[in-house]
């Protein structure tokens, strides 16, 4: 199995382009689903969750076309099984994202129940009961959700309690081909709604509001298929930008777009960065020796988001000062934190919350890749280690950060994949 070497104390300096968003990505795959003739999707990043979904998608039937820029046609036209299978969807959460879409245009769909997952217990309730508003027929047999409607789903009024970001995007999916229109209401307002909302205005569906909390989406009777481009990752440059407060250096990430990064760029700023941002780029430079530490409450956007907690916990675990970090979207999202500590990180967990106190240096060690996101903090934390950090499991980190290894890499970081 591979593993990351990393040895810790480069500054990062240099350029290096932001890889299409893998949030942005999953669902626009699955809105192929919905429409008559194929839909294009370009700047796909080249990931094992990208690489799942397109799996999934031709495990149904469908016809996948992929080029070597990583732009993907698909063409739903041959699609003979209704059925995402729990093989695959236990090793992506998101494959429940293909419920709305099979349900609006199939009438049809059987998706595997993902079940546990490190980060909490991550139910699929809000989706099944979205689904069932619009008048589906949905029962649990054997694991799976078994889902079906008599005619057109039908237009409803959904209130999420709380936020989803992927229940949002299954219900504007289906709403787009169901009968009347669909009122979503405390809708997850994140940058990747606009985006699979834009490739599906593209694709002739009428839908209002998408980046604010009330979308309103008026079924149509098709979709067409059009071309789209993902939007760039802006966790995988927020992940970048927390690299460098930690490491020192000047570094630019071109095709970016730091207008969905103003929490994460605020938080930076205060731990002694600075930042030139142009509308498709980011330079960030950090000239004090270490960050400042920082205290952060993770929400839905534009909130902190949790997919950066995280890297914060290992920035602040080497930050002049003491910080408090506070998850507040995903119940058991510190796994990272035992492995922090066995770098020599000094961090207590109340509750939800990690107190962390700044020290010195961390120590490199053998550690663990738990999941995505954790994955990426060891990582950082490798980076400014003294010694070396080897990070087992690092399957997890290729599910979300496209040749990170290269990237950094490139940017003067030591560290290089073994197996
Ligand atoms: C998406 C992102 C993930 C990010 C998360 C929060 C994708 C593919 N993944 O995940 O990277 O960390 O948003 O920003 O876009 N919940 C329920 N019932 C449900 C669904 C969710 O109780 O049916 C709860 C969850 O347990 C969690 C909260 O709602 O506490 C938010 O989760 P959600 O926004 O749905 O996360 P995902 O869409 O799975």
């Amino acid at each position: 199995m591979d593993k990351l070497l990393i040895k810790g104390g480069c500054e990062l300096r240099g350029e290096i382009y932001a890889s299409g968003s893998k949030n942005s990505a999953l669902p626009i795959l699955a809105a192929s689903l919905l429409a008559d003739t194929p839909l294009k999707v370009g700047n796909l990043p080249h990931l094992n969750d990208v690489t799942t979904m397109l799996e999934l998608l031709g495990s149904m039937g469908v016809d996948v076309m992929l080029s070597d820029d990583m732009e993907v046609q698909v063409d739903t036209s041959s699609i003979d099984n209704l059925n995402a299978r729990y093989e695959l969807v236990k090793t992506m959460r998101a494959s429940i994202l293909v419920l709305g879409p099979l349900l609006a245009k199939f009438q049809k769909a059987t998706v595997a129940l993902p079940g546990g997952c490190a980060i909490g217990s991550r139910p699929v309730n809000l989706h099944i009961d979205a689904m069932r508003a619009m008048g589906a027929d949905i029962n649990i047999e054997d694991g799976n959700i078994v889902a079906s409607v008599d005619g057109r789903l039908k237009g409803a009024k959904i209130m999420f309690e709380p936020v989803s970001v992927t229940g949002t995007e299954n219900v504007i999916m289906a709403a787009c081909l169901a009968e009347g229109t669909t009122v979503i209401e405390n809708a997850a307002r994140e940058p990747e709604v606009i985006d699979l909302a834009n490739c599906l205005i593209g694709m002739g569906a009428q839908i209002e509001g998408a980046g604010s909390d009330v979308i309103t989406v008026n079924g149509v009777d098709r979709l067409n298929g059009t071309t789209f481009s993902v939007m760039p990752d802006r966790v995988e440059v927020g992940t970048y930008l927390t690299a460098v407060a930690m490491a020192g250096g000047k570094v630019k990430i071109k095709q970016a777009k730091p207008e969905y990064l103003s929490s994460v760029i605020t938080k930076l700023e205060s731990a002694g960065a600075f930042f030139i941002l142009e509308d498709n780029s980011v330079e960030i430079s950090m000239k004090k020796r270490k960050p400042n530490a920082v205290s952060l409450t993770t929400g839905p956007y534009p909130s902190f988001p949790t997919d950066m907690q995280a890297q914060f916990v290992s920035l602040n675990s080497i930050a002049e000062g003491n910080s408090t970090v506070t998850e507040t979207v995903f119940e058991n999202r510190f796994m990272h934190v035992q492995e922090i500590a066995r770098m020599g990180g000094n961090i207590t967990l109340k509750g939800n919350t990690a107190v962390i106190e700044g020290i010195e240096k961390l120590t490199g060690a053998p550690v663990m890749a738990t999941d995505l996101r954790a994955s990426a903090s060891l990582v950082l934390a490798g980076l400014v280690a003294e010694g070396s950090t080897v990070i087992d499991r690092i399957y997890h980190i290729d599910r979300g950060y496209e040749r990170i290894e290269e990237k950094l890499k490139m940017l003067g970081a030591d560290i290089e994949r073994i197996s």
